[in-house]
């Protein structure tokens, strides 16, 4: 199949267009480079065998989409392209709904005019804000984020859900990530945020590579077993499966659906922090501090509703997820020497 990849070439979206690969569909990665640079499509081509096709271009660009969609004869679209960093969103809530709003109500008119029909969207377990109860499910209620960026994926749920009503041929599957983590084995594409990392993970593996000193953890007084926040992390590939299995079930039904993405267990910054010495055999030094604002205590998921409608179930566990984002890391921290030793 040919499936357009807003935000292709990104973390998340490159992991599924090598999964992607794999499987013989034939994904097209639209991106306007913000968050991610050209040599992504190289490294893709050194895991699958296959340079993807590459478009550059933003979501607001209405025109270049309905050209990418009609050129490409693109079947399904899967909307990864926004921006995410909570701090940020908070400091430049403008941006945000220009980017994922606008952005997303482009891409649905651009899918309108050319006839496209079945949208995968990047949605996120903030979407639940303070659970009331976990595990959490797709039916729980929704409707309490804390900041510009999880109400910009709430609202991207209830434009599509609004769109489903009126529009009865379209699907529009959204998927509500919870934590995604890791790497591809091969250490050649993950998680590279510019600057310093907001996300717990990359800033793990940069202490432990010497790259920052210590680890601030945000909270040791939460009502969890060590105090400290618990997420439910999953291995971006096993989210970048999860893609891959909801494909033929948006090309198969229509309307809308929520469907989570996680392990369905819960692991504190403490464990992560154990699993990530033992896995990278490096010591991560860290001091915990206040609790960092509008972070919750624990969230994991119940994901069975992924396996009844796709038959997909996370496979890779907290050391798996560890193992490959250190590899990432080593990689990463070499490359980033030799560059400077060229320089
Ligand atoms: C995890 C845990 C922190 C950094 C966010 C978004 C979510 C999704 C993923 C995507 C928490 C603690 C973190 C650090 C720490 N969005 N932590 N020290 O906040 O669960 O989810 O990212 O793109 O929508 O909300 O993820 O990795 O930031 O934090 O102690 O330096 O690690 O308090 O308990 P979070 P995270």
């Amino acid at each position: 199949m040919r499936v357009l990849l807003t935000g292709g070439m990104g973390f998340i979206g490159s992991h599924t267009a090598v999964v992607l690969q794999e499987a013989g569909h034939e994904p097209v990665l639209y991106d306007n480079l913000s968050n991610a640079d050209l040599g992504v499509a190289k490294r893709i081509a050194a895991i699958t065998g296959k340079t993807p096709k590459f478009i550059e271009g933003d979501i607001r660009d209405e025109e270049r989409l309905e050209r990418a969609l009609r050129d490409e004869s693109i079947e399904a679209v899967i909307h990864f392209a926004g921006l995410k960093a909570v701090g940020e969103s908070v400091v430049k809530p403008l941006e945000y709904y220009d980017n994922n709003l606008i952005g997303t109500i482009r891409l649905l008119e651009a899918m309108k005019k050319t006839g496209v029909r079945r949208l995968i969207f990047s949605s996120s377990s903030t979407v639940y804000g303070t659970p009331k109860r976990l595990p959490l499910h797709e039916s729980d209620p929704t409707g309490e984020a804390t900041n510009p960026y999880g109400r910009t994926k709430l609202q991207i749920e209830e434009i599509l859900s609004d769109l489903c009503r009126a529009a009865p041929d379209w699907s529009a599957i959204c998927l509500r990530y919870f934590n995604p983590i890791g790497a591809h084995p091969s250490g050649l594409i993950g998680e590279d945020p510019n600057g310093i990392p907001n996300n717990l993970l990359p800033y793990v593996a940069r202490v432990a590579n010497g790259r920052l000193p210590c680890l601030n953890v945000f909270g040791g007084d939460y009502e969890t077993p060590d105090g400290t926040g618990v997420r439910d992390y999953i291995h971006v590939m096993d989210l970048a499966r999860g893609h891959a299995a909801a494909l033929p079930y948006a090309m198969s039904h229509t309307g809308w659906k929520a469907v989570n993405l996680g392990c369905g267990r819960g692991y504190s910054v403490l464990e992560v922090v154990k699993a990530f010495e033992k896995a990278s055999g490096r010591k991560v030094p860290l001091k915990i501090g206040p609790r960092r604002a509008g972070d919750i205590a624990a969230n994991w998921c119940d994901p069975t509703l992924a396996k009844e409608l796709f038959g997909w179930e996370a496979k890779l566990g907290i050391d798996d997820m560890c193992r490959d984002a250190w590899r990432f890391e080593e990689k990463r921290a070499e490359e980033l020497k030799a560059q400077s030793n060229q320089s």
